[in-house]
C-alpha cells in the first residue's frame, strides 16, 4: 500500500475529480458545483451522466489511473448492505474492502460513501443527512476518508418532519424516502436537486449538496485556501 503523502497543492487548473461507481452523477454534480473537473467511471453505460464518462471496472481503473487525479470519490454498490435488497435475497459482491485498498494504492486523498448497513465495514465515517442541507429527505449516507484527507462531523439537526413510508407518495410537508420503485419521480428530482435523472439514478444517488460540501472542504486543502 502506498503511504499517504502530505496532500500536494494543486496548481491553477481546475482540480481533477475521479468519481468511481458514478451511476447517473449525484455525487458528480456536487463536486462539479464545488469547482472540480469531473470524470466518472461505471461498469454500466450511463447516458445520463452529465460529465466525462468512462465505462469500466472502478477498482481496476483507480489502480491504473487514480494517481492522475487530485481527489477521488467512491460509491461502491450498497445493495450488498441495504435492507430492501437483503429482503429480496439478492447477492451482490462486496466491493468496500477492495475499493479501499485500491484507493490507498493511489496515494491520493479520497472519500468512500455508503449506507447505514455498511457501517461495521467503514472506518470512522462522517454521516450526512438532508436536514443539514435543507433537503426534504433524511437519506443518511456515511463517508469514510483517507489519503490524508479528513472531514469533521457537522451538527445533525433533529428529524422533526414526518417521513413518508419507503417508496410511497409524499404528502405536502412530509419527507420522502426515494427507494425501490418509489412513486413521484418529479418530486424526488426537485427535492434532491437532480433534474436530469430517472428513477434508477435517483434511488442510487447521493444528493449533490452532500458532495458539494465535501468537495468544498477538499478544495480548501488542495488549493491551500484558509477555512
Ligand atoms: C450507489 S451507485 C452510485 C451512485 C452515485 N455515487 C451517485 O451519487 O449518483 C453504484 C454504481 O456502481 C456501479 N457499479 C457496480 N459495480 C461496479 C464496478 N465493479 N465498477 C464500476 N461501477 C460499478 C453500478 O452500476 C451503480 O451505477
Amino acid at each position: 500500500m502506498t503511504q499517504s503523502a502530505p496532500i500536494r497543492r494543486v496548481p491553477a487548473h481546475r482540480p481533477r475529480l475521479l468519481d468511481l461507481f458514478c451511476c447517473q452523477g449525484g455525487a458528480a454534480k456536487g463536486y462539479a458545483d464545488a469547482g472540480f473537473d469531473v470524470t466518472g467511471i461505471d461498469i454500466a453505460p450511463q447516458p445520463r451522466y452529465p460529465y466525462r464518462f468512462v465505462q469500466g471496472d472502478a477498482v481496476a481503473f483507480v489502480r491504473d489511473h487514480g494517481a492522475e487525479f487530485d481527489f477521488i470519490h467512491a460509491s461502491p454498490p450498497c445493495q450488498h448492505d441495504s435492507d430492501c435488497q437483503r429482503l429480496q435475497g439478492r447477492d451482490h459482491p462486496d466491493l468496500i474492502a477492495p475499493t479501499r485498498s485500491a484507493l490507498n494504492s493511489t496515494g491520493r486523498p479520497w472519500v468512500m460513501e455508503n449506507v447505514k448497513g455498511a457501517l461495521p465495514k467503514l472506518d470512522r465515517p462522517v454521516m450526512l443527512c438532508g436536514t443539514m442541507f435543507g433537503i426534504a429527505t433524511y437519506r443518511h449516507r456515511y463517508f469514510e476518508t483517507g489519503g490524508g484527507f479528513t472531514l469533521t462531523q457537522t451538527h445533525h439537526p433533529a428529524h422533526t418532519a414526518p417521513q413518508a413510508k419507503m417508496g410511497r407518495p409524499v404528502p405536502p410537508g412530509w419527507y420522502g424516502q426515494f427507494v425501490g420503485n418509489f412513486s413521484g419521480v418529479q418530486h424526488a428530482r426537485n427535492v434532491m436537486g437532480v433534474p436530469w435523472m430517472n428513477r434508477d439514478g435517483i434511488r442510487e444517488c447521493i444528493p449533490p449538496a452532500y458532495a458539494q460540501w465535501i468537495g468544498t472542504a477538499a478544495l480548501r486543502v488542495l488549493l491551500g485556501v484558509a477555512a
